[in-house]
């Protein structure tokens, strides 16, 4: 029998267990950082310096952090299930877990692209996380992070669409759903398919009928590995 379509929307909650900050929890990096400034396409115009420090100390941030529970356990569910991320994150934890796929709604801090080109997409080396102004792509320009900033669209949204209107099973892991158009991306999901959300605090929940795991995502994950088992 073929496997069930499992489809994981993640957010920065299933990384901070992990260590890396969620955007607007308290101390949050939205607090510490104007958005407008290093996550926008206007404070990239503005001070493309300060835009590539900002993800040159996340990038090395990573070389620090580890994949938790949470990422784990997602890949270990490959066994039993078709599971496709669909991921706010830019972190590569979730490759790093072993999950095999993953789609990237607001881009990969692990490649760098063109300012100019957008086709023009480089991976950095695991080890290299330093980009420099005067670091230039094949064509003379500038690189900047492969990020989707705010005022920029989401080209990876379409094909995150596709695979929520195949889940036979939904599940959103770590995230405020404050961000469009990746919350929406349940609304694509059919009636009669169960949705669960994992997450400590409250959420605003959009329909009663979903399986809420008031827990952190190592937890919350342990937990739904154990609800999906009694369903298959
Ligand atoms: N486990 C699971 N969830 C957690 C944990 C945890 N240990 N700690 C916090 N959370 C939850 C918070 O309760 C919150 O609902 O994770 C969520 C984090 O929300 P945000 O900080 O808004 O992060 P996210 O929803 O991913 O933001 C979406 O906003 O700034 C943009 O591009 C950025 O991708 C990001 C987007």
């Amino acid at each position: 029998m073929s496997k069930k379509t499992l489809v994981v929307l993640t957010g920065a909650g299933i990384s901070a267990e992990s260590g890396i900050s969620t955007f607007r929890d308290s101390g949050g990096l939205w607090e510490q950082y104007s958005v407008e400034e290093v996550a926008s396409i206007d404070g990239w115009y503005k001070n493309k310096p300060l835009v590539t420090d900002f993800y040159n100390q996340r990038r090395k941030q990573l070389l620090e952090v580890a994949p938790n529970y949470g990422h784990i356990g997602l890949a270990e569910l490959e066994k039993d299930f078709d599971v496709r991320i669909v991921t706010q994150n830019i972190d590569n934890l979730h490759e790093r877990a072993g999950s095999k796929n993953i789609i990237h709604l607001h881009g990969e801090l692990t490649k760098v692209r063109s300012e100019k080109y957008e086709d023009l997409v480089y991976e950095l080396q695991p080890s290299q996380y330093e980009v420099k102004m005067g670091d230039l792509c094949e064509r003379g320009t500038q690189l900047r992070p492969y990020v989707v900033w705010f005022g920029e669209p989401v080209p990876m949204m379409s094909f995150a669409i596709e695979q929520a209107e195949k889940a036979d099973i939904f599940v959103i892991i770590g995230t405020s759903l404050n961000v469009y158009p990746a919350a929406a991306l349940v609304n694509y999901v059919h009636q009669n398919v169960p949705v669960y959300i994992i997450d400590p605090h409250e959420v605003k929940l959009n329909d009663k009928r979903w399986h809420y795991i008031k827990k952190g995502a190592s937890e919350g994950v342990k937990e739904l590995i154990q609800l999906l088992s009694e369903i298959e």
